[in-house]
């Protein structure tokens, strides 16, 4: 059975799309799903676009019409925890809705009529995406050349596992994520699709997994050379890990 690999925009799934060597493609709802093979296994790749309702309805359309078994998110994130780094890499071990707020009728950021708020990934899943990260954070240089490295810094990327946060806001002041800080004081970094994907999975009984490389802090600067990030960086580190990840997957 299928395996979806999601980004949000293109630039952070183009690698892995060029990638494919015999990618068909499907429209369903205004989008693009390419399914394919990669490592020989069958799967589909697909650009949610932004935010948590793109994200919600792309992994519907992967469940109901792809029937797909597993879901992975992939793309960047803005780093919240001080060690959280420009050009590390994040593996979600649990998801939260940062701007849902159903208080006081339910606890905040608590996903109404599920007891739910911190939504977990498929610990096996994670575990290897987490393999698959160490081994490619330990040579950046020979991954993306010595000048990208050199230009954003990059010289010992770091993995971190934890809490990865979403919500329908681009976060692009040190205000604004020193209230995130303050709030949810173990986030490790935030972004805007995951969680979504998290609570769809959730629902549907499928195992789903996240896994961002950061890209910005979050801060005053997030936008600043976030585009050639996402291009030189963050593109090439997804298809390397979930290249790393489909390789130790049994044969289908
Ligand atoms: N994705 C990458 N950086 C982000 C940020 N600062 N806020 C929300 N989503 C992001």
């Amino acid at each position: 059975m299928t395996i979806a690999v999601v980004a949000a925009m293109h630039e952070e799934l183009g690698a892995l799309l060029a990638q494919m060597p015999d990618e068909q493609r499907v429209q369903v709802a205004g989008r693009d799903f390419w399914v394919g093979h990669l490592h020989g296994q069958p799967v589909v790749a697909v650009l949610s676009r932004i935010g948590k309702v793109a994200a919600a309805l792309t992994a519907t359309v992967l469940l109901e019409r792809f029937k797909v078994r597993a879901i992975v998110f992939t793309g960047v994130a803005g780093g919240l925890a001080p060690g959280v780094r420009v050009g590390d890499v994040v593996v979600a071990t649990k998801l939260l809705q940062h701007d849902l707020d159903a208080s006081p009728i339910f606890p905040r950021y608590e996903v109404p009529l599920t007891g739910h708020a911190r939504f977990a990934v498929d610990t096996a899943i994670g575990d290897a995406l987490a393999a698959a990260a160490a081994e490619v954070l330990r040579d950046p240089v020979g991954l993306l050349g010595p000048q990208v490295v050199e230009d954003f810094g990059l010289a010992a990327p770091r993995v971190h596992r934890g809490l990865l946060v979403s919500g329908d806001r681009f976060v692009s002041t040190a205000a604004e994520s020193a209230v995130l800080r303050r709030d949810l004081p173990d986030a490790l970094a935030v972004e805007m699709e995951g969680a979504a994907v998290a609570q769809v999975c959730h629902d549907y009984g499928v195992p789903f997994a996240a896994v961002r490389t950061i890209s910005d802090r979050a801060d005053d600067e997030a936008h600043g050379d976030f585009t050639r990030f996402v291009s030189a960086v963050a593109s090439r580190y997804s298809l390397a890990l979930v290249d790393a990840w489909l390789a130790t997957l049994p044969a289908q």
